[in-house]
């Protein structure tokens, strides 16, 4: 069967208590906010290969040039994906550096929509490194194949701190994504869950 979009593996560092952040959100480790927060440089570090294509869901252009991922985008294949709702602005600064702009959606950008283009580009999976509200959104929408957690030792507590999964969430738990358990590995203190759905 042809695929009609690319496979997507949801990856995320969790703390005990399904935190990803702290409430200051000094995190472990792409949304916008998670670039504007962490600061990513979003390579391969821990082995070798080429680096990926770094995808960066910026609906308004808010990224910044002093950002590591636009100093480095000469060198590391960069996507930026923005709404039609960006400042001219914004494209304008974004248009000044060697990356792919990706206008995708009027006000919010349009995931499946943006899922086709990358499927044409040749892309045929996806890490996605959330932040919560980009997880959501791909949850809900039933568009992630895989989840790679990592429970970290750490309890982090707080309201505001940002969970693996923000957004509405499902009002029934007969709502939620149906997950298999594929692999467990335990790395020292850390313990990795592969789940497929
Ligand atoms: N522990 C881990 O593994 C891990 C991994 C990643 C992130 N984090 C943490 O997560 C936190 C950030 O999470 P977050 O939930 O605040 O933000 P996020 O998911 O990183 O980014 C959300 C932003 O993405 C933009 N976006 C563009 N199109 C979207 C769409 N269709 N649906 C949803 N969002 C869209 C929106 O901003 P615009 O409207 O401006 O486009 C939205 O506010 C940071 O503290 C970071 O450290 C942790």
């Amino acid at each position: 069967m042809v695929n009609s979009r690319p496979r997507i593996i949801l990856s995320a560092a969790v703390s005990i208590d399904g935190k990803i952040a702290t409430k200051n959100r000094d995190s472990i480790l792409v949304g916008i906010n998670t670039v504007k927060i962490d600061d990513p440089l979003l390579t391969v570090r821990y082995a070798k290969g080429k680096n990926p294509i770094r995808v960066i869901l910026d609906s308004s252009g808010r990224i910044s040039v002093k950002s590591k991922i636009i100093k480095t985008c000469h060198t590391i294949p960069t996507i930026i994906v923005v709404s039609k709702k960006i400042p001219q602005k914004n494209l304008v600064k974004l248009g000044k550096n060697p990356l792919q702009v990706i206008i995708a959606g009027k006000n919010k950008i349009d995931i499946k929509k943006l899922l086709q283009i990358l499927q044409k580009q040749n892309i045929k999976s996806i890490l996605l490194e959330g932040g919560g509200t980009l997880n959501w959104e791909f949850i809900h929408k039933g568009l992630v194949d895989e989840l790679i957690i990592t429970i970290t030792p750490y309890v982090i507590g707080g309201k505001d701190a940002v969970t693996l999964v923000e957004g509405d969430g499902f009002s029934k738990i007969t709502n939620s994504a149906k997950l298999t358990l594929h692999n467990i590995i335990r790395q020292k203190n850390e313990i990795v869950l592969h789940y497929y759905i």
